[in-house]
Order: structure tokens, then sequence, then C-alpha cells
């Protein structure tokens, strides 16, 4: 992208109503969430920007997204299905442990921007709410979601949300004072489940359904969600570069957790165990391929950048980046092994299928 085309992407999504986010493209998106990343912004504008673009869950309409899910392959229904249902847990559980970053914040901008915060969380647990009961036909919530895919398709991910995401935001509560606890905190919470896992799934789910021009409510609904995911990791960014800028040494303390929490976040996009409903991939019509080695090298790459934005060197970025490529190779060989079946990724690795 030019500079110029990157500032008219930015400006489609910052100031697109909720009905006309259904035109808007991920990679608009995605472009805007780089945008944040840049000098100028700070959590004021951050803030500003989340006064601009309010949107309500009761405006969308899902009455033709429905039908269209009942048009898609029940292998496609099934793979968006479970992501969906990644972003429904992850969306409450970071409804839920939000608070105590917000009391333990130690500036006032801060603690304002992360009000803002909250409230989105809030909202994007309803539209996933909403969204379940009435085109998934899953009533009941979170917990009816879960059901309905499965326990062993929940395993991995129960283990960032339940567990990693839990204690480290519960650290923070006990000691509000521990400025490291705190950065531990963001990285878990805006890093890796927001600034890595969130931005995978939302570039796969909203690509997908772009392509095929299906399920408008949740297109826009989703990339409302997408648009408001883009302030908070830009916000998460400005407040690692805050700390590592007054205290050098919080870069090891980023990249540390970072290496912790990447297994468990590359099994979480991965799981091995969960089988595929799609062996081979060439039996998919190309618009709802998801080719998943572009989506590896797409996450890492995003996650690499938002280090080297918060003030962690090149190098450790890297070797985070290289580490996680490592960590999806012996994910999809762990699957291999499990299911006794090749992975669909090897049919793009070896150049026999390619998506759109
Ligand atoms: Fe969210
Ligand atoms: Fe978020």
């Amino acid at each position: 992208m030019t500079a110029q085309s990157v500032l008219d992407a930015v400006r489609r999504v910052e100031e697109a109503p909720l009905a006309d986010l259904v035109g808007v493209s991920v990679d608009d998106v995605e472009a805007q969430m780089d945008h944040l990343l840049g000098p100028e912004i700070d959590t004021a504008s951050l803030y500003r920007r989340w006064e601009r673009q309010q949107w309500a869950v009761s405006d969308l309409d899902f009455s033709a997204d429905v039908q269209h899910w009942q048009n898609l392959p029940a292998s496609t229904r099934q793979v968006m299905q479970n992501t969906m249902t990644l972003f429904f847990i992850g969306e409450q559980a970071v409804t839920d442990t939000l608070a105590p970053l917000l009391y333990a914040a130690p500036y006032e901008d801060e603690r304002i921007f992360l009000a803002t915060q909250i409230a989105d969380e809030a909202r994007h647990t309803v539209f996933f709410q909403r969204f379940f009961e009435e085109v998934l036909e899953v009533g009941g919530g979170l917990h009816a979601a879960l059901e309905a895919i499965g326990p062993r398709a929940t395993e991995g991910f129960r283990k960032i949300f339940e567990h990693q995401l839990v204690d480290a935001m519960d650290l923070v509560r006990r000691e509000p004072h521990n400025g490291r606890a705190w950065v531990e905190g963001v990285v878990t919470y805006h890093l890796i489940i927001e600034g890595y896992l969130a931005v995978a799934g939302q570039r796969s789910l909203l690509r997908l359904l772009r392509n095929v021009g299906m399920m408008p409510g949740f297109v826009a609904g989703f990339t409302a969600v997408a648009r408001d995911e883009s302030r908070h990791i830009g916000f998460g960014v400005l407040a690692l570069r805050r700390r590592i800028a007054k205290q050098p040494e919080m870069a090891r303390v980023v990249t540390l957790k970072v290496l912790e929490l990447l297994e468990p976040a590359v099994r979480t996009a991965v799981a091995p165990d969960r089988r595929l409903p799609i062996e081979d991939p060439r039996t998919v019509p190309p618009p709802l391929r998801v080719n998943g080695q572009e989506l590896r090298d797409f996450a890492l790459s995003s996650l690499a950048k938002r280090l080297r934005a918060s003030g962690v060197s090149e190098p450790a970025a890297e070797e985070i980046r290289v580490q996680g490529v490592d960590l999806y190779e012996a994910a999809w060989s762990e699957y291999e092994r499990k299911h006794g079946l090749r992975h669909p990724v090897r049919f793009y690795q070896e150049g026999l299928v390619s998506a759109l």
C-alpha cells in the first residue's frame, strides 16, 4: 500500500457507521490497526476514536445470516463455529478480567482508556450471545456454546483464557503496585490474546465471508469488533512503550512473558487435538479455503510488529517470530501423529492448492 492508500483505508474504517462496515475489508481494518501503532497516537486520541466509533448490537440485522448459515457447507460451518466459539469465550473472559488492570493502572489517561475498553468487551460478549442465539441457534450463553463444539475442541484455548489470563489478572489485583505484574498482564491480554490470537481469527472469518458475500449482520458487527480491537491493541502497545522508555529492562520482562505464552497460544490457534472436518482442502471451494501457513505468517509478523512498536529490540522480536514458526511446525506434526492424517496446511505448503 502507498502512504495515500493507507490513509484512505484508515479513513474508510474510522469513519464508517455500523451499517457501512459490511463493505469495509479486513485488509483495511488491518491497515488501520497498524496505523494506530504510529508515534502520533496517544491514549487521548484513542479515547476520542472510542467516542466517535460507538455502535449498538441491537442495531444489527441477522435475518439474512440465518438463511446464509444454513447454505454454507457443513465442514465450513464447523470450522467457523469453532473460531466463533473461541471468540465468544475470549470476549467473555476478557470482560470479566480487565477490571484489575484498570484499578492498578498508575496513570489517569490509562484508567480512562481502560474504562472504555471494559464497555467494549461487554458489548462484544453481547454481540456473540445474540449471534449464537439467533443464527447458530445455541441459546444458553457460553456454556451451551462450548457444549455444542465438544470438550476436546476447547482444551487448548481454555488453558489460555481460564488459567494464564485469570492468573495474570489475579496477581495484578492482589499486588496493584507491582509494575512487573501489570506489564505481564498487558502482554497476556493486549499482545497475546488481542494482538495475536484475535487478529488471526478476525482475518480468517472476515475474509472468507467477504469472498462469498454472506452473513452481512455478522460481518458488520464483527468488523465493528475488529475496529474496537485496533484501539485496544494500540493502547497495549502504548502502555508497554511507556514502561520500556522509563525502564529499559522492562523490554526483557515483555519478551520473557511472550516466550512463556507463545506455546499455549500457538496450540490454541492450531489445536492439534481437534480433528479437522476437512482432510483435503482441494475438496473445498476456493473462496472458502483458509491457508494456514499464510495465517501463521500474518499472525506472527503482527505480533513481532507490535513488539517492535513497544520498544522490544529487533533481534528479540525476530527470535520470537522464529520460535513461533517452529511451534506451528511442531503442532502440525503432532496433529498428524495423533490422527494419522496429513494436516491440511501441507497441501498449501506443497503448492497443491491455493486460497483466494
Ligand atoms: Fe473484544
Ligand atoms: Fe479487546
